[in-house]
């Protein structure tokens, strides 16, 4: 079905796999004839002529500076904390150490709550206020319930959280502080997603699941906007990615395919590289079996907490993205996730999260295995502030008396 509101350039919702049609003035999760992705389709041409590319370089510094491309459509609704366009940091140091002149890392740690979570937030949140929803629900690894229960305190609406009992500890502090039902499960996020969907029948929420809800992805594919703008207008060769439930890495080849029907940038694509820990690594397994879903990962286990996803419902999206581009896929110890961490603090200055550090371990995997050349433009990213996971640092550190310093300290011989 096709039910076009004039007053925005969102035409409908696509089944991303049986190619069903809904009203995007409906609440909607998953396709309702297959159960799979649903996208948000707009009137590109329409958007094309309404964007001109110096008025929007002019627009304010966050992610609603695409708002054509987004799916609400009074700007009354929009709830934002001022999410999005965060820096693109070159990374010298770690260039150097490699070999590459031309590194960088899409800093996501300055987003509010921390983490790129806010954008797919901010975007969901919006949008079903738009919608009339009065109280959601959502499974999380950490990093998402923070972010939802930020953007749902300031848009007035109720919230009921469902994470791991040993998610981060500073996402349990940020729910609580935000003032979110938070339940603590024993289990991994897909039994949080169970609790919710089993919990939810006549309860009245939302269910804002990652890609069960349409418009997170919406949110999540202004980084993709972002990095055509910062870069000129131009892409990438090689995009690192640090995968759990996928919905960043499909959302900006969704961004990707926007902007060449826009006519903002031309046919070239990065290569999409996925990153997942070893101890959790459905799509990577996937990937190097040729298949073109993922079977769920069994005990799963990792630092880092969001990669800790053992099954995703995009699978077949994310698969696809990366063999469509011509990507990789790489699994990474924590050990060596724990490593990236120093060395990307050293080098130059960076503390990332782990999952942004595991971006930096398959970096070096990648140029170990030859498959990136000293002139390519690299983009890691660090998908959350390193200063939400000190509890995994234990640093060990001198201490001393007043008057009574150590040897490197004290006065002269
Ligand atoms: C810091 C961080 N990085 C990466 C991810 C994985 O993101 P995605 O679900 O988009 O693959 C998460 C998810 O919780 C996260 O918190
Ligand atoms: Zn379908």
């Amino acid at each position: 079905m096709e039910d076009r509101d004039p007053a925005g350039f969102l035409q409908y919702l696509e089944c991303t796999a049986c190619g069903a049609r809904f009203s995007p003035r409906e609440l909607h999760t998953v396709c309702t004839r297959c159960g799979k992705v649903l996208y948000p389709r707009y009137d590109l041409e329409r958007a094309r002529a309404a964007v001109d590319l110096a008025d929007l370089a002019r627009r304010p510094p966050t992610m609603w500076r695409y708002r054509e491309l987004l799916p609400v459509q009074d700007p009354e609704n929009i709830v934002t904390l001022g999410e999005g366009m965060t820096p693109l940091l070159p990374l010298p140091g770690i260039g150097r150490s490699l070999g590459l002149r031309h590194v960088f890392v899409k800093e996501e740690g300055l987003n509010p709550t921390g983490s790129f979570k806010a954008r797919g937030l901010s975007a969901a949140v919006s949008k079903a206020r738009e919608l009339g929803v009065r109280a959601a629900a959502m499974p999380s690894a950490g990093n998402a319930a923070s972010a939802a229960a930020a953007y749902c305190a300031r848009a007035g609406m109720e919230l009921y959280l469902v994470m791991p009992a040993d998610a981060p500890h500073t996402n349990k502090a940020e729910c609580a502080v935000y003032g979110a039902h938070t339940y603590l499960i024993r289990g991994l996020i897909t039994d949080a997603a169970r609790a919710i969907r089993e919990g939810g029948e006549g309860k009245g929420w939302f269910d804002m699941s990652t890609l069960r809800e349409p418009y997170r992805v919406e949110g999540k594919k202004t980084l993709g906007y972002e990095l055509a703008e910062q870069f000129g207008w131009s892409l990438p060769d090689v995009i690192i990615y640090p995968t759990g439930g996928g919905t960043g890495i499909v959302g900006m080849w969704k961004a990707f395919e926007e902007m060449e029907q826009l006519g903002w940038i031309g046919a070239h694509r990065p290569r999409m590289v996925i990153v997942q820990a070893a101890g959790c690594a459905p799509m990577v397994r996937a990937y190097r079996e040729g298949r073109e879903t993922a079977e769920p990962w069994r005990d799963a286990q990792t630092i880092a907490a969001g990669l800790r996803v053992p099954a995703a419902i995009g699978d077949y999206l994310i698969l696809r993205a990366v063999r469509d581009s011509g990507g990789a896929a790489y699994a990474v110890s924590d050990d060596e996730i724990r490593a990236g961490m120093q060395e990307l603090a050293r080098r130059d200055g960076l503390f990332a999260c782990p999952e942004g550090a595991a971006t930096y371990a398959a970096l070096q995997a990648m140029v170990r295995d030859g498959q990136i050349g000293p002139d390519e433009r690299v983009v890691l990213f660090n998908t959350g502030a390193g200063l939400k996971y000190v509890d995994l640092l234990q640093p060990d550190l001198p201490v001393f008396e007043p008057g009574h310093p150590p040897a490197d300290l004290g006065p002269r011989p």
